[in-house]
């Protein structure tokens, strides 16, 4: 099935003049004469004979890196897919954009497909032609909106033979996977399967996610982040300003990020909030929702005392399962569901699936889901299909209000000066993802596509595109591709051992934590804010092509990675 080619939307001024940017590149990509280097054979993070066991083709592959120099790359006529996968990030089409332009300058008669809707493109067979019309429209632009995406997971032994089926039924030489450390892993699957049956497709993934939490040694950041932190950056700007000049609000702002704190590290470090909470320092000390409010209101309070009944809280999206009693619940409904999902969701109405939940629950675990407004309750019970629970819906900072308010009610019930705390809530997740690239991320993500080219030029497979040294001028810039089963592990999904890529977070000994752990009692009291402003594309280069602070912090510092 073919669906016509859609590109049709009204353009705006800047739409017209940011196509023509000129996305900057690594110098061994500059020139169609690209060499492969291969470095010494890798093994798995963690639990290699597992990962030897399920990777029997594609385990132990050499790292690559890319050269200037005579090429020792396929020249020939190639048939290319590319799908995007998961939520969408800034630079997507910048990916797609520097894939078709490296193919093309490799051989003029090469062609790209685009899947539709995700991995369910390459199950259902649905696709369209990427031709340098199509890709000329999106150069440059934010979304995900040329070919769309979906959360689709290519799993079952039926979903990898239909694919299969399709891509060689196409005759694809290469399909390029964008996505998150999920889809990476599924990459990792589809290449296996492909190499064991005899097929011609080799597979290449792009490491993109607006949360930033898939890095290592070869993928420093994913594409997406730096776009969506400034964003947000600038709203939170504005709601701090707005806080110091109506000077009566306390604005309690959740930010995305489905499990680490990188975005709002990020936007911390930008904005220089009151408070700021970071869940893997949360989870390192073990504590409770209680405690959590208790330091809150402790902020509040002091600021009360010196006249400032206003402020401004970030919280991660990710908090619920980092905050000890909360994780411990969410663990055991997972097993719950594990056992009998079909059986929790075939009962009548909520009441009796708390019943039912909390007689299958620990006390305290039962105690705490009790606790939870409904809509939590409700979306503590659902799973994507990666068995992820689907945390963006959790409004944590209105449960977040509602307990500090509890707990200012009792403090002024008990007499002396009162606290005036009148509340705001927001969430800024959405808004962040499908933004124009800021010029970080369109460079990055095209340097990612041209990679991903050179990468099936090269005949390989079960690798992921990488660039080194982001933070640092184009011409310091290495690319290459890291083995995807380097990166796997086995952890627990649906109650069964899994193999996939551990989730990056916030690394507690880092040079960006421990900056931000030095400024934030000075930014809990006095009015520090910061105001980065609107992502800029034209003017002087540091205010348009400034990498992520936590980032060039880390990289300053000489960056720890897994
Ligand atoms: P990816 O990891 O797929 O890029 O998605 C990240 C994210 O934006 C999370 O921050 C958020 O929790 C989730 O997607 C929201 O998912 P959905 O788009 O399905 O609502």
């Amino acid at each position: 099935m073919r669906t016509r080619v859609t590109t049709a939307h009204d353009i705006s001024a800047l739409e017209e003049a940011r196509a023509a940017y000129q996305p900057r590149l690594p110098k061994a990509l500059r020139r169609a004469s690209v060499q492969a280097e291969f470095g010494t054979p890798t093994q798995a993070d963690a639990d290699k004979e597992d990962i030897r066991k399920l990777f029997p083709h594609t385990y132990g592959q050499r790292t690559v890196t890319l050269v200037q120099g005579e090429s020792n790359l396929r020249a020939d006529v190639l048939r290319v897919g590319v799908v995007l996968s998961g939520g969408p990030a800034a630079g997507g089409h910048n990916v797609i954009a520097g894939l078709f332009d490296a193919l093309r300058a490799a051989n003029g008669d090469s062609r790209l497909f685009g899947f539709l809707r995700g991995p369910r493109g390459i199950m259902e067979g649905d696709y369209k032609e990427l031709t340098s019309a199509v890709v000329d429209a999106y150069r440059n632009t934010g979304g995900f909106d040329m070919i769309m995406s979906g959360r689709d997971k290519i799993e079952k032994p039926d979903d990898l033979a239909r694919c299969r089926h399709n891509l060689e039924s196409m005759e694809l030489d290469g399909l390029v996977t964008v996505g998150g450390d999920d889809s990476n892993t599924n990459a990792a699957v589809l290449s296996e399967h492909l190499l064991n049956h005899g097929a011609r497709t080799r597979v290449v993934g792009v490491p993109k996610t607006v949360d930033g939490d898939m890095r290592s040694e070869r993928i420093e950041i994913t594409f997406g982040y730096d776009t969506a932190c400034k964003i947000y950056s600038e709203l939170i700007g504005n709601v701090c300003r707005d806080a110091i000049s109506s000077v009566k609000y306390w604005h309690f702002i959740r930010l995305m990020g489905r499990s680490a704190s990188h975005i709002t590290l990020e936007c911390a470090m930008q904005t220089h909030p009151n408070v700021a909470l970071i869940s893997e320092e949360i989870e390192a000390s073990g504590a409770t929702l209680e405690q959590i409010v208790d330091g809150m209101v402790d902020v509040i309070a002091e600021r009360a005392e010196a006249g400032r009944d206003y402020g401004v809280v970030i919280v991660p999206e990710g908090l619920p399962e980092f905050v000890s009693d909360i994780k411990a619940m969410i663990d055991e409904l997972s097993a719950i569901l594990g056992e009998e999902e079909e059986y929790v969701h075939s009962l009548p109405d909520r009441s009796e699936r708390v019943q039912h939940l909390s007689s299958r629950l620990s006390d305290h675990s039962a105690r705490v889901y009790g606790s939870l407004p409904e809509d939590a309750q409700e979306v503590l019970l659902r799973r994507d299909s990666h068995g992820n629970v689907p945390l963006s819906q959790v409004e944590t900072e209105r449960l977040l209000i509602d307990l500090v308010s509890d707990k200012i009610r009792e403090i002024n019930a008990r007499g002396g000066k009162k606290i005036k705390f009148s509340p705001l809530s927001h969430f800024f997740g959405y808004e962040g993802r499908c933004a124009a690239p800021s010029n970080f991320d369109a460079d990055y993500a095209y340097s990612l596509g041209c990679t991903a080219a050179q990468l099936v030029r090269a005949n390989l497979t079960g690798y992921t595109a990488g660039i080194q040294h982001v933070t640092r001028h184009p011409d310091e810039l290495v690319a290459g591709g890291a083995p995807i089963t380097m990166m796997l592990c086995m952890e627990m999904r649906k109650g069964k051992p899994t193999p996939v890529i551990r989730k990056t977070l916030v690394d507690l000994e880092g040079a960006a934590f421990k900056e931000f752990v030095e400024s934030r009692e000075a930014w809990a009291f006095n009015d520090g804010y910061a105001f980065p402003g609107p992502m800029q594309y034209f003017g002087p280069p540091e205010v348009c092509d400034a990498p992520p602070v936590t980032l060039a912090l880390e990289h300053a510092h000489g960056m720890r990675l897994s």
